[in-house]
């Protein structure tokens, strides 16, 4: 080990106690004083870490950068990331033309227009699930009786799951998205959703309905173009991708504002759409809750923020530092509902750009222009200390929000 590698970090750092919405301070010092640099991973190996706006986004466009979890430099979240990405490869596995070819099977259903004739549909569930939060007990735990529920049964609505089902589903992908534990518990999770998926895809393929699998049975599957695995695959990835990703969001979200009182005023009375959709890019910004960031290999040598890097060896692009580089956002570091975030690059950047932001943006945009205007008195009941956030998770989160109102 060289000597510059023996000092370097370990990835990930901590968050400052007492800042529970702020990247790490030592990702963050890294970012203003070495923005490219050297860290330590889980398993003794290293990888390169770039942390600026410019450079995330110039590295994520680059062709010569690759996700192949194959490569041996490969930088793995942990244990359980690496033995499922051996196990399973999905969209975000695949490079060009492979990632193309199977990205371009999903298009039309995510499409912006599509995703907008769904907000009538989101817009009853929101309101279905706060009225059932006000007419329970309170206090309440905001996630579990809000944020998770409502991008579960959204999801289900565009795949055709049945949300009778989502005991199972949320459980086994809960299981699939922790990144501590035992690989083979994980594993066997993914096993048993794929097998659930897969027998869904038989039933659509003998009675196709109006969604998403049933698309795949009858044009894929029928048609010998994807195997009921690759469906299944596909169908786990965007179960498991759609409702964690959002429920954390929306758990997240209404902490941070519910501490930043104004601007939660500021979103609760605008009365006009273009403020909530400003909002809601300002707290994709702020959060960034995909903190275990973009993970790449170089296929070739090249060249990113000045820093030579070869071929074979590891990068993590850091977007929560991106998000709050100066250079892109002026004030980073406060929330402002108010400025315009929308180049932000919390839903990555380049060919694996997320693929469901439409749909993300617009569940967070029915989400936070309802649940302040119905629950105006919305509260925290315990202090911000005592929550119980997710930091060793895939995503970002909180375990529980208990609100009173
Ligand atoms: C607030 C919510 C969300 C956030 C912050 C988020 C973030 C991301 C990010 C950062 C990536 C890129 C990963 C990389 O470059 O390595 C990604 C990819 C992806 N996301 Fe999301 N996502 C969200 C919601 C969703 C939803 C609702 C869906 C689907 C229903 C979804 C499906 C996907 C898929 C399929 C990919 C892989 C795309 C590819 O590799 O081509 N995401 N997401």
């Amino acid at each position: 080990m060289t000597e510059a590698l023996s000092q370097a970090l370990m990835f990930p750092m901590p968050r400052a106690a007492g800042c529970p919405f702020d990247p790490p301070p030592e990702l963050s010092r890294r970012s203003e004083q070495e923005p490219v640099s050297r860290v330590r991973l889980w398993d003794g190996s290293s990888a390169w870490m770039v942390t600026r706006y410019a450079d995330v986004r110039a590295l994520l466009t680059d062709a010569r950068i690759s996700v192949d979890v194959a490569e041996p430099g490969f930088p793995h979240t942990n244990a359980v990331s690496k033995a499922r990405d051996a196990q399973m490869k999905t969209l975000m596995q695949m490079d060009a033309p492979e990632h193309t070819t199977h990205r371009r099977r999903l298009t039309a259903d995510f499409m912006v227009k599509k995703i907008e004739a769904l907000r009538p549909t989101i817009q009853r569930i929101v309101d279905g699930l706060i009225d059932d939060l006000l007419a329970g007990p309170n206090p309440a735990d905001l996630v579990e009786a809000f944020a998770l529920p409502v991008p579960s049964l959204v999801i289900c609505e565009l795949l055709g799951v049945p949300y009778a089902d989502r005991a199972f589903f949320q459980r086994v992908a809960g299981e699939l998205v922790m990144d501590e534990g035992d690989p083979a518990h994980a594993m066997a999770a993914s096993e048993e959703l794929n097998a659930y998926l897969e027998e869904l895809v038989d039933r659509k393929s003998a009675e196709p309905g109006d969604d998403v699998l049933s698309r795949l049975a009858v044009e894929q599957y029928r048609t010998g173009a994807m195997t009921r695995r690759e469906i299944a695959t596909m169908g786990q990835l965007l179960l498991v991708a759609g409702h964690d990703t959002t429920a954390n969001m929306i758990a997240l979200g209404t902490a941070v504002l519910l501490a930043h009182p104004r601007q939660l005023s500021a979103i609760r009375d605008a009365g006009d759409p273009a403020v909530v959709a400003g909002a809601v890019e300002e707290l994709l910004r702020y959060l960034s809750i995909t903190h275990t960031e973009a993970r790449r290999v170089a296929r070739e040598d090249l060249v990113i923020g000045g820093q030579p890097i070869r071929k074979g060896e590891g990068i993590i692009a850091v977007k929560s530092t991106a998000n709050r580089d100066p250079a892109a956002f002026s004030d980073p570091d406060a929330l402002d509902v108010h400025r315009n975030a929308r180049h932000h690059v919390a839903f990555g950047y380049g060919a694996h750009q997320c693929l469901g932001q439409p749909l993300a943006r617009v569940e967070l945009q029915v989400v936070f222009g309802t649940l302040f205007r119905r629950i105006p008195t919305l509260a925290p009941a315990v202090p911000q200390e005592d929550l119980t956030f997710k930091p060793n998770a895939v995503f970002y989160g909180l375990r529980d929000l208990p609100v009173t109102w």
